[in-house]
């Protein structure tokens, strides 16, 4: 499934965020969403996944408008781990995951749910939390189990928020290696939310750079993480070099004031 963002506005209380946004990410692609804080990804995200509704503009999936489909149909198509999931109840780790099966249950949990979530949860390493309430994980553990949750829900289309702000070097490498192949080799489409400039370049095909609520700047992560670019876009100087793994961005220093 691909899926498309055409000219949305946002405001909150009339106080515009998202000016005339437009994106389209097609099947089997992952794209990066960055920006400073306060730019609008999270509100992009959500808008997409139709939490909220744009003043104007349309969100298509597979050209059909997400404002016209039935919710149900929507839940089995997109994946979504928002960026805030502290506000959690105190379930296990096994049924927290297992809640990703929920479009697909109807009475209820069968050997298939247990099986994908089995499978899910030693695929991330979390099998031996299974038993464990949610509340007494580490920030990067619980992380981990939302990521896990949108796996078992086998959506078409994965929406992750910041999937990997707690983990460590080797999680966040694990988790966008994840990404990478659901991408690649089970043509699932993902846009992910990153702050990490070098983990988005490192495994994304396109990058789209927010400023204040549009887009600054989208393309290849070499077309978009220039040095220009994060002075205009962050207000901070940076080089930029090129290894045999890719193209890297070092951040050096705040210029003046922080860019919004
Ligand atoms: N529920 C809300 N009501 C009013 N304003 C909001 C609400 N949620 C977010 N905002 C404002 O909208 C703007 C964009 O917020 P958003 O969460 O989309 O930013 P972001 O790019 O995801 O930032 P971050 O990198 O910090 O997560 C911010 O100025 C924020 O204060
Ligand atoms: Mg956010």
């Amino acid at each position: 499934m691909n899926i498309a963002v055409h000219n949305v506005c946002f405001s909150y209380n009339s106080h515009p965020i998202l000016q005339d946004v437009s994106l389209t990410v097609q099947q089997g692609q992952v794209v990066s969403i960055v920006g400073p804080n306060g730019a609008g990804k999270s509100t992009l995200l959500k808008c997409m996944v139709r939490l909220l509704k744009p003043q104007a503009g349309i969100v298509h999936l597979d050209g059909e408008d997400i404002a016209r489909k039935n919710s149900r149909k929507l839940a089995k198509a997109l994946g979504y781990v928002p960026q805030n999931t502290n506000d959690v109840f105190s379930s296990t780790v096994l049924e927290t995951v297992l809640m990703g099966r929920k479009p697909h249950v109807i009475w209820e949990v069968g050997d298939e749910d247990f099986r994908v979530v089995t499978q899910v949860m030693n695929f991330l390493g979390i099998a031996h939390l299974a038993e464990r309430p949610l509340n007494q994980l580490s920030g990067g553990q619980k992380q981990k189990v939302f990521v896990a949750r949108a796996l078992a829900q086998q959506p078409a289309i994965f929406l992750f928020d910041e999937p990997t702000s707690n983990l460590d070097v080797r999680h966040q490498l694990e988790v966008f290696a994840t990404i990478k192949q659901l991408a690649e080799t089970e043509q699932r489409t993902v846009i992910v939310v990153v702050h990490d400039l070098n983990l988005a370049a490192r495994f994304s095909d396109t990058l789209v750079m927010l400023k204040q609520g549009s887009i600054y700047a989208a393309g290849k992560p070499e077309q978009v993480l220039t040095e220009d670019n994060m002075r205009e876009v962050y207000n901070i100087s940076a080089a930029v070099i090129e290894t045999k793994h890719g193209h890297y961005v070092i951040p050096i220093e705040p210029l003046g004031e922080p860019a919004g």
